[in-house]
């Protein structure tokens, strides 16, 4: 099976399996994650799920539900009241705990404030996503506000990292974020700990979020090659 496919497959079954009507569902960003929100706008035309409150955690995510007629909120609305029943989002990177590298995308400081404020929590991931180490060969996404740009290498570099701003495509000069921000995308050469480091980044100075995900553990939907989905809890 093609990687598309997996990723078609992956977004469906995890729709079908966990999402029911009146939910507040945070949705997730990305080309896997895309299929999550096909999913939920096609049942809610079908008029098998009814009363879904959405949070999108992107622009393109947000967009998304607005062509499909999926009704978005604020988190802070009073729609949402701040927390979310289910979210569902992509990954770049799962290990055997299912801990996640997220950010591929960019969209990592509303998908983890989504993600730590869902009472449960899934991703949807083609089986090249899963590895043995996290870190070592998808970089790990710090996102920093601009003015933290030099310090906040120089922190990083300390702790072990190779560092490269994260370059925009068809725009001169870095990303940036949704928030205003700039990406440092760290790789490491031996295996880390994803927990401490997850911590330990945010406490440098200018640091927004980082893309470890490591505290609210998802259920995860890995699709495999032979058109199967296997669901790791
Ligand atoms: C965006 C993300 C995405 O979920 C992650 O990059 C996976 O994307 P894709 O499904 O396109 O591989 O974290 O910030």
């Amino acid at each position: 099976m093609e990687q598309q496919k997996m990723k078609e497959a992956a977004g469906k079954a995890a729709v079908d399996a966990l999402v029911k009507s009146g939910m507040k569902l945070g949705l997730g960003t990305g080309s896997t994650a895309i299929h999550v929100i096909y999913r939920v706008g096609e049942l809610l035309r079908e008029g098998k799920l009814q009363n879904i409150r959405a949070f999108p955690t992107s622009f393109q995510s947000q967009i998304a539900c607005e062509k499909l007629g999926i009704p978005a909120f604020a988190l802070n609305a009073p729609e949402l009241g701040g927390t979310l029943d289910l979210c569902i989002d992509g990954a770049d990177e799962i290990d055997r705990e299912n801990r996640l590298i997220k950010g591929g995308g960019g969209a990592l400081l509303i998908e983890k404030l989504a993600a730590y404020n869902s009472a449960a929590y899934a991703i949807v991931a083609d089986e090249t996503k899963a590895v043995e180490n996290l870190g070592l060969s998808f970089p790990v996404p710090v996102e920093v506000i601009p003015e933290a740009r030099i310090p906040a290498v120089l922190a990083l570099e300390k702790l072990g990292a190779l560092v490269q701003l994260r370059e925009a495509v068809r725009k001169a000069g870095p990303v940036i974020t949704e928030h205003g921000n700039l990406l440092l995308d760290i790789r490491f050469q031996e295996p880390v700990n994803p927990g401490t480091l997850e911590a330990e980044l945010n406490r440098i100075p200018g640091v927004v979020e980082n893309g470890f995900f490591t505290e609210n553990r998802p259920v995860a939907y890995i699709a495999r090659g032979d058109g199967t989905v296997e669901v790791r809890a």
